[in-house]
């Protein structure tokens, strides 16, 4: 059932092309330039007149809702706010008529989660879900929303239903700046077709997985690891952290690269590994130079730079390119090699990378 690879997780890791699409099957036609979702339309005039957008959910999902806040706001200018579901169910929240509250999770039975949304719901919050497993706990509370689609994810370490959340979260952002005339035609049809060309570029990432291998066997004795990022990849990084220390328990934090100078950057000598994304966009030129600071410092990069960018990589110790793509994008196609160093550490370090040890796959304790 492991379809011919070792582990669950890089089965889901190497489904993505497949899960990507399937999720936009049937909603996306770029050609006519329109997105169906039945459960966003049902719910179109409360949405494009929301006041704010409340993004609950835990873990990766939270890290899924993140890359959603820049979305929304640069496509919909509507004011996003991204909680952690346990923060938020337990401290009160100022919850008013009109907001709209999207909920997101893989298994759609996370305990904190399910009691948040259902707190909003009573105070008279619209609940949209954005859930994989169909019938479950999150997605019947909620009066609407998506299903990612993705199929069964065992692996506990959550991959396959991450790049589906941001798939369905970028058509939902779309759908809505579209409907709210918020976006240009040219600029909505040019996002339309950069999504129908994302499973053939996590393709190409695949395809090079012996390439991250072989990196992961040079940096798998390290202690710590350091995760940069900024703009649309600074949730990215935060995912790449996350999915290291469930794999491989070693220590990893994430970090918005432009935060570095004020703390992390002590942490930096020959010995730590910093994992840059580093790919072009708006912020690439700053990233280049906090790059060119934890080099100063000796640190080791691992950059994740877009095919091509010689420049960028003649900095790095260490490379691992994607393909070129828009930057609201670009997320669905940064976290892959991420994914796959963590999984490669995990299993040269011999871990349990689809048990990893104290965790559960749905967590249904608060
Ligand atoms: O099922 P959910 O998406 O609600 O789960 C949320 C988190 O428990 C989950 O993402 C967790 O962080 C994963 N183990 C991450 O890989």
């Amino acid at each position: 059932e492991k379809g011919g690879f070792d582990h669950f997780m890089l089965k889901e890791i190497f489904e993505q092309p497949q899960t990507i699409f399937d999720c936009m099957r049937g909603r996306l036609n770029s050609q006519a330039g329109t997105i169906t979702m039945a459960g966003i339309q049902q719910h179109a005039d409360q949405i494009i007149n929301a006041s704010r957008i409340v993004i609950i959910a835990c873990g990766t999902s939270w890290h899924a809702g993140l890359v959603a806040e820049y979305i929304f706001e640069e496509l919909c200018r509507i004011n996003v706010e991204v909680e952690y579901a346990s923060e938020f169910r337990y401290r009160n929240p100022v919850i008013n008529k009109g907001d709209v509250i999207l909920a997101v999770s893989q298994s759609g039975e996370t305990a904190d989660t399910l009691v948040a949304i259902e707190t909003a719901k009573e105070k008279g919050a619209l609940i949209l879900g954005v859930v994989n497993v169909v019938g479950s706990s999150i997605s019947r509370t909620s009066h609407g929303g998506a299903y990612t689609h993705a199929g069964p994810e065992i692996g506990v370490a959550s991959t396959k239903a991450f790049t589906a959340q941001l798939v369905v979260l970028t058509l939902i952002a779309l759908k809505v700046a579209y409907m709210k005339g918020a976006i240009n035609d040219s600029r909505y049809k040019g996002l339309l077709a950069e999504l129908d060309l994302i499973p053939e570029k996590v393709a190409w990432v695949l395809n090079h997985h012996e390439q991250i291998k072989s990196i992961a066997e040079k940096y798998k004795d390290a202690r710590d690891f350091l995760y940069l990022g900024r703009g649309y990849n600074f949730p990215v990084a935060l995912e790449g952290a996350l999915k290291l220390k469930e794999i491989s328990y070693i220590h990893a934090e994430g970090y918005p690269a432009a935060e570095m100078k004020h703390g992390p950057i002590a942490l930096v000598d020959e010995q730590l590994p910093v994992v840059v994304v580093a790919t072009k966009d708006q912020y690439h030129e700053k990233v280049v130079s906090n790059i060119q600071e934890i080099k100063a410092r000796k640190g080791k990069v691992i950059g994740i730079i877009t095919e091509g960018d010689e420049t960028s990589a003649a900095l790095c110790d260490d490379v691992i390119s994607v393909p070129e793509a828009d930057e609201i994008v670009a997320p669905m196609l940064s976290v892959v090699p991420l994914q796959l160093l963590s999984y490669f550490i995990g299993v040269a370090k011999g871990c349990n990378v689809d048990q990893p040890r104290n965790l559960a796959k749905s967590v249904t304790v608060e």
